[in-house]
């Protein structure tokens, strides 16, 4: 039994026959690191990189400066080789394939290095061009990429005559018109004010949903990567600190790093006193003690840290609230108004400075002067224990 595909081609569909293998091909992961290192003389870059990005997912690199993100896109892009481990794109293994023969992949820098001398249409047509496709084709693909980036009004302009917002929609046209599978986006927003930022991250966001390419987005702002991505891959010094969901992350953060990192935390550290299979007392230095949830049983004086996320922290002048929260005492320094949130800074008697965050009508919390000793209280269901 046959028939045709979309290009004319006949296909066999008898699946009846059992020597066949199943393709899982459609399952396949756009990207493969597998054991990734570089290293810059002595310097490890990457070390002992392994992640997998899933066909069409926006996943985003989040980390600090220096911390590696660049060099990841490099080498997936082919402008740096790994010293160790392998990389595939599409189930094709790609270390010591040049930049230009790796045709699913397509990169845009921050830098927006656009054709400087050729107008709007000419640096989307530029890829087109090059590969020799006919000039009726290149007409109307570019047409259909200046409506796609609303830059219709503008094909006759050269680059220095657009804000930055339009000439990085010019560089992200540029490369998708030769319909990449997988796009690198290198921080591509990091030059441009906060509100064209934001409207730009919304149209990417909606971009990526219309065409379907696999995403990879670096950034070093994690606001960017908590409200586009399907997954962010946090890496610090080289090194993979966690790989999850923004709300994995942000919920369950890994290590106190990733908890600092994506969102802000206050830190308590302490040791554990007493401990059952799914809760511990932990005597926190210098304040007492507080009840936690863990995973199983954590043994006796183990060191760990209490982290407790501002707006999950209650503010009280006395004993007020339920009896199984979590109390510890200190003194109002400080109190930041935002308009819709108010943060107070509150000193601990460990001389520690904490965070709690309230929304900004919060009549209760409002009645607070600073010098006023307070109870800094959480539910002990809203803590994360973080193992040091
Ligand atoms: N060609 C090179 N020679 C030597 N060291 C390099 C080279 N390229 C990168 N590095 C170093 O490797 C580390 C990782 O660099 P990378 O550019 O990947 O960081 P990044 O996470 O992209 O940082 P940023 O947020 O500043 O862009 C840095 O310490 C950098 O100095
Ligand atoms: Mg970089």
């Amino acid at each position: 039994m046959s028939q045709e595909n979309f290009l004319g081609i006949k296909e066999n569909t008898n699946l009846n026959r059992e020597s066949e293998p199943i393709s899982l091909s459609s399952e396949e992961p756009a990207i493969i690191f597998e054991n990734v290192t570089k290293k810059y003389g002595d310097f490890y870059a990457l070390d002992n990189v392994s992640f997998e990005v899933n066909k069409g997912e926006l996943f985003s690199f989040l980390g600090p400066s220096g911390s590696g993100k660049t060099t990841i896109l490099k080498i997936i892009g082919g402008f740096e080789e790994p010293d160790q481990g392998n990389v595939y794109i599409l189930g094709d293994r790609i270390n010591g394939i040049p930049p230009h023969k790796r045709k699913n992949v397509n990169t845009v820098f921050q830098n927006y290095a656009l054709f400087p001398h050729m107008n709007v249409f000419d640096n989307i047509a530029y890829g087109l061009k090059v590969d020799g496709v006919k000039k009726e084709v290149i007409k109307q693909k570019v047409q259909n990429m200046l409506k796609l980036m609303k830059l219709e009004e503008w094909e006759k302009s050269e680059p220095h005559h657009l804000s930055g917002g339009m000439k990085q929609r010019v560089a992200l046209g540029r490369a998708l018109i030769k319909e990449p599978k997988v796009l690198l986006l290198d921080e591509p927003l990091s030059a441009l004010d906060l509100k064209i930022r934001q409207h730009l991250l919304i149209e990417l966001k909606n971009l990526h949903e219309r065409i379907g390419a696999t995403f990879i987005y670096v950034t070093h702002d994690q606001g960017e990567a908590l409200s586009v991505s399907d997954r962010i891959l946090i890496l610090d010094q080289g090194k993979i600190v966690q790989i999850g969901t923004p709300r994995e992350i942000y919920e369950n953060p890994a290590t106190r790093f990733a908890a600092g990192f994506i969102g802000e935390m206050n830190f308590l550290d302490g040791k554990v006193i007493r401990a059952e299979s799914e809760r511990a007392i932990v005597q926190i230095d210098r304040l007492g003690e507080v009840l936690v949830k863990t995973k199983g049983k954590i043994p006796l004086g183990q060191s760990i840290t209490v982290g407790i996320r501002p707006e999950r922290v209650f503010l009280f002048k006395g004993t007020e609230g339920a009896n199984d929260i979590n109390r510890v005492t200190g003194k109002l320094i400080e109190t930041i108004y935002e308009g819709a949130i108010v943060n107070y800074i509150v000193a601990l008697d460990n001389d520690q400075e904490v965070k709690a965050e309230a929304r900004g009508g919060d009549a209760l919390l409002l009645s607070f002067g600073i010098g006023d000793s307070v109870y800094f209280c959480w539910k002990t269901e809203d803590a994360i224990v973080l193992k040091n």
